[in-house]
């Protein structure tokens, strides 16, 4: 029932009226932020490592972020996969809220679909694969983007060297969509 009235929420209600805010982060400085933790890119022989805290349904998602080329981080903490996060290369289109999207130009690179495991959570880890995944695109302009009431992300994001260059207000009334950009 929680999940159905879930649904009804982000499907129905969001059009008829919401109201977000979604924050754009470029990294700017390299802050070497590390943990304890190793981090390995995704191929098709280590997708699966994930299943120690996802879905089989996320699972097969992350298998078909490889085959359209996306590249993927895992971290480990001994032999457990406790954390991912998605790179897509631009050009190419990406999400940053359910009715708000940007074109990547090929100079760029955005980090998404990134989570920890809830019981490796406040280790660094998330900083740490950030400022790694940004360390690995230097050439490149490497952007994310994060909800502004996602507290945690956000701290991971700083210190990892992301600075705010963009904040979008999305709003929807009546299936009617809003923006509104409030440059840095
Ligand atoms: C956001 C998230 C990825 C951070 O991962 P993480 O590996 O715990 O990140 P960090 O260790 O760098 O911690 C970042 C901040 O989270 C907060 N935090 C600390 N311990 C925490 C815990 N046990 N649970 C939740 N948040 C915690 C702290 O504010 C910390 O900042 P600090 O180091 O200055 O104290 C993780 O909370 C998560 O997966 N959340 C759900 C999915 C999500 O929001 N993904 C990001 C979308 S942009």
């Amino acid at each position: 029932m929680k999940t159905l009235l879930s649904k009804f929420n982000r499907i129905v209600l969001k059009r008829i009226f919401s109201r977000d805010t979604v924050l754009l982060l470029e990294w700017k400085k390299d802050t070497h932020a590390t943990s304890v933790a190793e981090i390995k890119p995704v191929n098709p022989e280590n997708v699966a490592d994930a299943r120690s805290f996802q879905s089989e349904k996320q699972i097969r998602l992350f298998s078909r972020f490889l085959t359209r080329g996306n590249r993927g981080f895992y971290a480990y903490l001994g032999n457990a996969c406790v954390h991912r996060s998605w790179v897509v290369i631009g050009p190419g289109k990406v999400s940053l809220h359910k009715f708000f999207s940007i074109d990547l130009k090929p100079t760029e690179v955005f980090i998404q679909y990134c989570e920890t495991a809830p019981s490796a959570r406040g280790k660094n880890i998330f900083a740490h694969v950030l400022n790694d995944i940004a360390r690995q695109f230097r050439d490149k302009r490497v952007l994310t983007s994060v909800d502004l009431d996602n507290t945690s992300s956000r701290r991971s994001m700083e210190k990892a060297g992301f600075v705010e260059v963009d904040r979008i207000k999305i709003m929807m009334i009546l299936g009617v969509r809003f923006i509104a950009h409030d440059l840095q």
